[in-house]
């Protein structure tokens, strides 16, 4: 009998490693520089480095290398995972009410606009962080397509060409981000190409030197002076002070998944496993669509009050992690959730949040060996800041807009806060930012998406996707709705919710908005290990690209 066992055991066993790598992103270009840099003898982690920069070329409205985001990898030797946190921080001199006039009343734009809004950027610091512990190549070599694209240009997309569209009046307001991301100072038509040789010397110079390219010398000098002179807050000492971090994902389980997930200052992490835990107390699957929408939602609208009371940044605040990723914390939230009402936010204690998402970027690379990478980064709202410091060609992100710039104000996203995310010198933004990994015994999910307060949410539909067994395109492509406590609505994509559905959810007492578009751009990648077969994903909302390869 136990040889039986045994031998059932190992008829069973799983691959150790893919039979393929796989890189899905949101642009072609970047999918291929992370290819090259597979090609070339790099192991994820290189290319993770690759895509990243190649991204800040190609998609400059997403993320870039005056912004920020968070890698999470899984080294295959010995299983190490962690989360390179490269989120930016507020300069020294921000202060608490830096976005409120006398009155304490918020003034418009300065927290979206301009050098004010603009968090020292991480970017940079996390590719070397990464480059100097993981990887397995220099950078001159995983940097050389993005020089490459930088220097010799690449063509606006009809992506591209909307987005700058709706930045085009504070884009126009910067000369320097004009001249690079405009032409003749109008949103470039579609074919257009945009060269950024500044950005190319930055990043060569990042090659060359390291750290110290971008955070000190040359580079740093005119980042600081261009900042200065426009009315910022930057000064060399917060550049020669920021550090990337290291933390510890956030674990969870559902239904013999093992979920990993973004720690704070993300939230994501924490509510997706709080949500996942409230949820795993239920049988969606013999539930009717309604009621199983209804239940997603309760589930949803708990784990975003409690984002909105107690996260923030970690090195600042005390986070209690462990008890809300934690089943028995669950199991009370999914006791006040009724299956024949809506629960009002109002009635639920505490305060907070709402949403939008235009951009922000995400990647996910799997290597031959069983390296991960799930990466999502950003200079938060399209374009972030609008604002690039002469000679750097590094357009700066408007992260401070993350904080929370007035308790109970809503940000750009609808997100409300409270005091642990309220604006420090040296602090890190909350972020929704939620690169995961989802494993079982022989399958393993890499994914994540942009799409502000809603990430976590698109992360969430995601995951229940993989836990239905369905196939990766699935994951990107489904329907989506969100809940984010306040406004206390369920906000859903068009064709999501049929009449009938919309009817009954508004019986249960839910109020509905129908946000009249498609939202997210999820990159996925599927490794099945019982089969060794691997699929990879690009969301349909977006042109990126999916691309699988053999060595
Ligand atoms: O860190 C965050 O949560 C936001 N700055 C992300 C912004 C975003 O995803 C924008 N767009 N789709």
């Amino acid at each position: 009998m136990v040889l039986l066992f045994a031998f059932i055991a190992s008829a069973q066993a799983q691959f150790k490693t893919p039979s393929a790598s796989a890189v899905a992103s949101a642009h072609p270009i970047a999918t291929a520089a992370g290819h090259e840099t597979l090609a070339a003898g790099g192991n994820a982690f290189d290319a993770a480095i690759a895509v990243s920069a190649t991204l800040a070329v190609v998609e400059p409205a997403g993320s870039g290398i005056g912004g920020g985001g968070f890698w999470l990898l899984h080294r295959a030797k010995d299983n190490f995972q962690t989360m390179v946190d490269g989120r930016e921080r507020a300069p020294l001199a921000a202060q608490r009410d830096m976005y409120l006039d006398n009155n304490g009343t918020i003034i418009k734009g300065l927290s979206m606009t301009g050098p004010l809004a603009a968090g020292i950027p991480g970017e940079p610091a996390a590719l070397v962080h990464i480059a100097e512990k993981y990887g397995r190549l220099p950078l001159s070599k995983s940097l050389a397509p993005a020089i490459r694209v930088a220097r010799d240009g690449f063509a606006v997309d009809e992506r591209y060409r909307k987005l700058a569209g709706f930045r085009l009046k504070q884009m126009q307001k910067d000369s320097e981000t004009a001249a690079i991301f405009l032409h003749n100072n109008e949103a470039p038509a579609v074919g257009h190409i945009i060269k950024q040789t500044d950005l190319a010397s930055t990043l060569e110079a990042i090659a060359t030197s390291g750290r110290a390219g971008f955070y000190s010398g040359e580079v740093a000098k005119k980042l600081v002076e261009g900042v200065r002179k426009a009315g910022g807050i930057w000064s060399q000492q917060d550049l020669d002070q920021y550090q990337v971090v290291e933390r510890q994902p956030i674990y969870g389980e559902y239904n013999g998944i093992r979920i990993t997930s973004a720690a704070p200052p993300s939230s994501g992490g924490i509510a997706l496993v709080t949500m996942l835990n409230i949820l795993s107390g239920f049988d969606l699957d013999k539930m009717d669509e309604t009621t199983r929408t209804h239940t997603i939602v309760e589930a949803m609208r708990r784990a975003y009050r409690d984002r909105a009371e107690f996260l923030g940044d970690p090195d600042f605040i005390d986070i209690p992690t462990d008890k809300l990723s934690h089943p028995f914390y669950a199991d009370g939230l999914r006791n006040s959730i009724r299956l024949d009402r809506a629960t009002a936010s109002n009635n639920l204690p505490g305060v907070v949040q709402n949403s939008a998402g235009q951009d922000t970027t995400h990647f996910s690379i799997l290597d031959q060996e069983g390296n991960r990478v799930a990466a999502t980064l950003s200079i938060n709202y399209p374009f972030g800041a609008t604002f690039t410091p002469a000679g750097t060609g590094v357009l700066l992100n408007n992260e401070m807009d993350d904080f929370s710039a007035k308790p109970g104000t809503p940000n750009a996203y609808g997100l409300v806060g409270a005091e642990a995310n309220a604006i420090a010198p040296g602090k890190r933004p909350l972020s929704s930012m939620s690169p995961t990994f989802l494993e079982t015994n022989d399958r393993l999910a890499i994914l994540g998406t942009p799409g502000g307060s809603r990430i976590i949410t698109m992360v969430l539909l995601g995951a229940l996707e993989f836990s239905a067994n369905k196939p990766v395109t699935d994951w990107v492509s489904r329907d989506r709705f969100h809940h984010q406590f306040l406004p206390d609505s369920i906000q859903f994509e068009t064709g999501t919710l049929t009449e009938t559905q919309q009817q009954q959810l508004k019986s249960l007492g839910h109020e509905l908005k129908a946000i009249n578009r498609k939202y997210g751009n999820m990159q996925a990648i599927l490794w099945h290990k019982a089969s060794n077969q691997v699929a990879a994903a690009s969301d349909p909302r977006g042109n990126g690209t999916a691309d699988i390869y053999k060595h």
